[in-house]
């Protein structure tokens, strides 16, 4: 996943960061209003690698991770071997690196650097934290005026990278999607859309190595069944583990029944049942990583299915945010912000 803008790197050497504010993860950054059974997110390292001296990690694995080649789009699970670099074993689930792709922009200068979800648990893809994966997405689109056909630099230069290829690498960034420092305390719902399940592939994988209890679903959504990411390995996740369960929204491919198709915030009606207690819980947390207009849907679709009790563990509404149906993109992080319960990365 292309990483959100607020991820931005910042321009200082590398620096330890104690995340109780994270503990508030609004839009905006804003500190929390204290709901019960807020996490307790780690101290992480960010910009122990900077632009100005990148290192230089190896491809080792390039595979498609959508369910064959009928996809609508190119998405490929990228894994970096940065063994010998400083951000070998610096990074944790949920950060992202930066890219920094050769040559130079139209003006002629050097490309600026790309942000990337980990898609790794803290240990790496090689549980030493040597390497590191992402899930990166083709853009592909047509100029407005020209027709010309317009290819994103930085994703389309990870997707042609091969294996032993290097790569010129910063980061880690991010300090504020992350897993709590006591995992075991919580249960955790997963919304995601397209590459947004690259942080979650991560943390999943984490959750489920370290063998919590806690109750884990993973809301997946895209447009097409063959647009699934990484689904094999879900399912197989999910049989082995009975307290990860994994659900998926097709948008526009209904399947022999329809069960399957909508948005991920339609899970929130069809499986009720299952989301429901969870949602109710004090130890639940919610993260959801994705299209923006997911958060919208998904705070919106909390208001209007489910009563205030719940909807009050997941956003503080102020009362000039008016009813439900007038939630907007501007009114989440504003009068409907999130509490540090729910844990948002969307672009
Ligand atoms: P659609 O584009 O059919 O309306 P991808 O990143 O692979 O394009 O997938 C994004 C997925 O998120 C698609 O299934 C897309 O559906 C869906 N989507 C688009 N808008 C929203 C929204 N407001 N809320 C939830 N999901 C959305």
């Amino acid at each position: 996943m292309k990483a959100d803008a607020t991820m931005q790197p910042h321009a200082g050497p590398s620096s330890t960061t104690s995340d109780q504010s994270a503990m508030s993860n609004q839009p905006g950054g804003k500190t929390g209003d204290g709901v019960p059974g807020e996490p307790v997110l780690p101290e992480v390292l960010v910009n122990v690698v900077t632009p100005a001296q990148p290192v230089v990690g190896r491809v080792i694995e390039s595979t498609l991770c959508t369910r064959g080649r009928k996809a609508s789009g190119f998405v490929r699970h990228v894994a970096i071997d940065v063994s010998g670099t400083r951000l070998a074993g610096s990074f944790r689930a949920g950060q992202a690196f930066g890219v920094v792709p050769p040559g130079v922009d139209e003006r002629g200068k050097p490309h600026k650097l790309r942000l990337y979800s980990i898609a790794s648990p803290t240990s790496g893809e090689d549980g030493q934290g040597q390497v590191i994966a992402t899930t990166v997405k083709r853009t592909l689109d047509e100029h407005w005026e020209t027709h010309r056909l317009l290819t994103g630099v930085a994703s389309n230069y990870l997707c042609d990278l091969s294996v032993g290829d290097d790569v010129q690498l910063t980061g880690p960034s991010g300090k504020r999607f992350l897993l709590p420092v006591a995992p075991e305390q919580h249960d955790y719902v997963f919304f995601a859309t397209g590459t947004g399940i690259a942080p979650f592939r991560g943390m999943i994988k984490e959750l489920l190595a370290a063998g919590v209890a806690s109750r884990i679903v993973l809301v997946m959504g895209v447009p097409y069944t063959t647009d699934l990411l990484y689904d094999e390995d879900l399912q197989r996740w999910a049989q082995e583990h009975p307290n990860f369960t994994y659900l998926t929204a097709i948008s526009r491919d209904p399947g022999p029944d329809g069960a399957g198709s909508g948005y991920v915030q339609d899970r929130l009606v069809t499986h009720r049942e299952q989301l429901e207690p969870m949602l109710r819980s004090e130890r639940t947390l919610v993260y959801v990583c994705g299209i923006a207009g997911m958060e919208v849907g998904l705070i919106r679709g909390l208001a209007e299915h489910y009563d205030d009790e719940v909807v009050s563990q997941f956003v503080r509404v102020s009362p000039e945010a008016g009813p439900w149906s007038q939630w907007d993109r501007r009114a989440i992080g504003r009068s409907v912000r999130a509490t540090g319960r729910l844990l948002l990365e969307v672009y």
